[in-house]
């Protein structure tokens, strides 16, 4: 059996009873419950990788900021930081074709990989971003995001571990934006799209 499993994600409804104002987005996943499945998450990856040497963490710009801190420092294993960053073409709040804006700066060839979203949506760019990082020829790429939109996907692609799975909501705060705004609040909520 791969010793690298799926850590299975928790599923949220609405209904959680709201600590924030009227005028703040609506409250989805509370600070404790992602700081919890963080923990959660990091316990797991340190397991799995106990005997693969360093892992490198890449994060991808913007969105991961925050998980990516929060979740490297719950780390038990050795672990070195790498950014990546992507813009994608499409149409409203749909991503689309993905091109690269920055590439990871060390050399990542013979190494294990680690790819760190926030949000799987369509899955376009987890999809580029394998392809891509793989071509640096690593010791292994995995993946994990904090948000799956598993009813979303359009393309099919391997997510190893998955914090929360989450409906067609558009999803704002611990590292999510709306417009660039929102991005730091410490829950994750929801706001309507205008476009
Ligand atoms: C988000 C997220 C992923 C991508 C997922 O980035 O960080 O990279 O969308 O969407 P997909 O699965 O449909 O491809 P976004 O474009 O919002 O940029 P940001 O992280 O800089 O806010």
């Amino acid at each position: 059996m791969d010793r690298f499993m799926n850590v299975l994600p928790y599923r949220i409804h609405l209904s959680r009873k709201s600590s924030v104002t009227d005028t703040a987005p609506k409250e989805l996943i509370a600070e404790n419950v992602i700081r919890e499945r963080v923990t959660e998450l990091a316990a797991k990856i340190s397991e799995d990788y106990a005997d693969s040497g360093e892992l490198v963490l890449v994060g991808v710009l913007k969105g991961a900021f925050i998980f990516l801190a929060d979740l490297s420092r719950e780390l038990t294993i050795p672990r070195s930081i790498e950014f990546i960053a992507v813009s994608s073409y499409g149409t409203g709040s749909k991503s689309g074709a993905v091109r690269l804006v920055l590439d990871v700066r060390g050399d990542i060839a013979g190494r294990h990989v680690l790819i760190v979203e926030d949000i799987v949506d369509t899955g376009h760019t987890l999809k580029y971003l394998i392809g891509m990082l793989k071509s640096h020829k690593p010791a292994s790429v995995r993946t994990c995001t904090l948000l799956h939109k598993a009813e979303q996907a359009e393309v099919e692609v391997d997510i190893d571990y998955i914090g929360f799975s989450i409906g067609d909501e558009w999803v704002v705060g611990y590292g999510l934006d709306y417009a660039e705004q929102n991005r730091t609040l410490p829950y994750i909520g929801c706001v309507k799209p205008t476009d």
